[in-house]
């Protein structure tokens, strides 16, 4: 499979794509920004998985300019089976202290990425497809909310509405979209807005899962905003 991936430098996208180098014979791409730990994800898979092929694109989600990150895509695959919209921004703050550039970076990561990402993958989409989007408990309507969340939560919710959205309209195209809307993991983005909050999943479980869903959820699931969470948060 040609599979894309974004915020797989760390994390939760870190261990979903080296869930997929484990199956033999996949092409993942891995967007992130630090150049860094996509190499050392890079060597990794060359070094455990030499029969999978993972290359990456340095790109910022919230400054980066897409008409490139087109081109780039582009010179890697011809055709993408599975696109992960996995990178995600977090800011806690109390609402009245949000700025604007907290605003413009949560959506622009949040929801712009995926929505953008989606525009210039589905051309190279066919039957058969999915696409899965990595959304929060907070994003969706009747969940329990959490205070000073409301940037990051409701740019999660645009990102669970588009997935319904987008379900319908690429239904002819019978490509799959799906989000699926996580509790807490322990991962770097948790540790830091909760310090002293001990998540039940860790990054490696989560991965995991993430993999085995992106491959086989489609088949269940369409249009589907599933929450996947053992706790609250
Ligand atoms: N952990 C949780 O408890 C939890 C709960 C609900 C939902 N989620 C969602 O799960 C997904 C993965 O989160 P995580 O916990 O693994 O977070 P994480 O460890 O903070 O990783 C976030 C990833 O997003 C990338 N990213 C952030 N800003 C970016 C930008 N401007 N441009 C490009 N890439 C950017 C980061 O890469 P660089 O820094 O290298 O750019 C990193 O690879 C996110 O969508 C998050 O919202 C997590």
């Amino acid at each position: 499979m040609n599979i894309v991936i974004t915020g797989a430098s760390r994390g939760i996208g870190y261990h979903t794509a080296l869930k997929f180098a484990e199956r033999n014979g996949n092409a993942i791409l891995a967007i992130a920004r630090s150049e860094e730990k996509l190499q050392t994800l890079k060597n990794k898979v060359e070094a455990e998985f030499p029969s999978s092929n993972l290359d990456y694109i340095v790109f910022d989600f919230y400054t980066g300019d897409y008409g490139q990150l087109e081109i780039e895509i582009k010179k890697h695959f011809k055709h993408v089976d599975l696109l992960i919209n996995n990178a995600g921004y977090l800011v806690t703050k109390p609402f009245l202290e949000i700025t604007s550039e907290d605003f413009d970076q949560s959506f622009g990561v949040n929801i712009k990425a995926a929505f953008r990402l989606s525009q210039i993958l589905i051309p190279l989409m066919k039957e058969g497809a999915h696409i899965l989007n990595i959304s929060s408990m907070g994003g969706i309507q009747g969940s329990v909310k959490f205070p000073e969340m409301s940037v990051y939560s409701a740019s999660k919710g645009a990102l669970s509405i588009l997935t319904e959205v987008l379900a319908v309209e690429l239904n002819d195209k019978k490509i799959a979209v799906n989000a699926l809307a996580f509790g807490a993991v322990d991962t770097e983005m948790l540790r830091t807005a909760f310090p002293d909050y001990k998540a039940p999943l860790t990054a490696q479980e989560m991965g995991a899962y993430v993999a085995d869903f992106a491959c086989n959820g489609k088949k269940y699931f369409n249009g589907k905003v599933l929450p996947v969470s053992v706790s609250t948060p």
